[in-house]
């Protein structure tokens, strides 16, 4: 059964080129609700742990140093569907093969440098939405 809450992070690039508010504004109009919500940087070994799963993959580095390399924002957003309609709403992790209107097209300069991140599955997005707030942080 598909949950009703997925996870995203609006990743350094595009909170350095001034995209954080239009991205918020897209994620709303399309209908997500935003129940937790964080301003903050990832330190390396937090930036690792969070992407573990890609240790050992030729990108791993590179992806720890670039999530680590600025303020990122977090968050916890709720809608049916939300893992499925999240991912859509994003398009594909290279933004070249982004449908047109997806955050990634219209934000994204690379596979490595995409802007926002989603969660793949309720599982993670509800590993990931505790490994970034405590249960007190989020409002239902
Ligand atoms: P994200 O959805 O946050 O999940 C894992 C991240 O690894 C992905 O977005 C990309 O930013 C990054 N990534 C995946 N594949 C590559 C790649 N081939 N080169 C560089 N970064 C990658």
């Amino acid at each position: 059964m598909a949950t009703n809450r997925t996870f995203t992070m609006i990743k350094p690039d595009a909170v350095r080129n001034g995209h954080l508010g239009a991205i918020l504004a897209q994620i709303n109009a399309a209908g997500f609700r935003i129940v937790a919500l964080k301003y903050t940087q990832l330190s390396t070994d937090k930036a690792g742990e969070f992407y573990a799963v890609h240790q050992g993959r030729p990108f791993y580095d590179e992806l720890v140093q670039f999530m680590s390399s600025g303020p990122i924002v977090a968050a916890i957003l709720e809608k049916e569907d939300a893992v499925a309609d999240f991912r859509k709403l994003i398009g594909a992790t290279n933004p070249a093969e982004a449908e047109e209107g997806t955050i990634r097209a219209k934000y994204a300069s690379s596979i490595g440098e995409n802007a926002v991140h989603g969660s793949d599955s309720d599982e993670n997005a509800a590993m990931e939405g505790q490994f970034h707030f405590a249960g007190t942080e989020v409002f239902a």
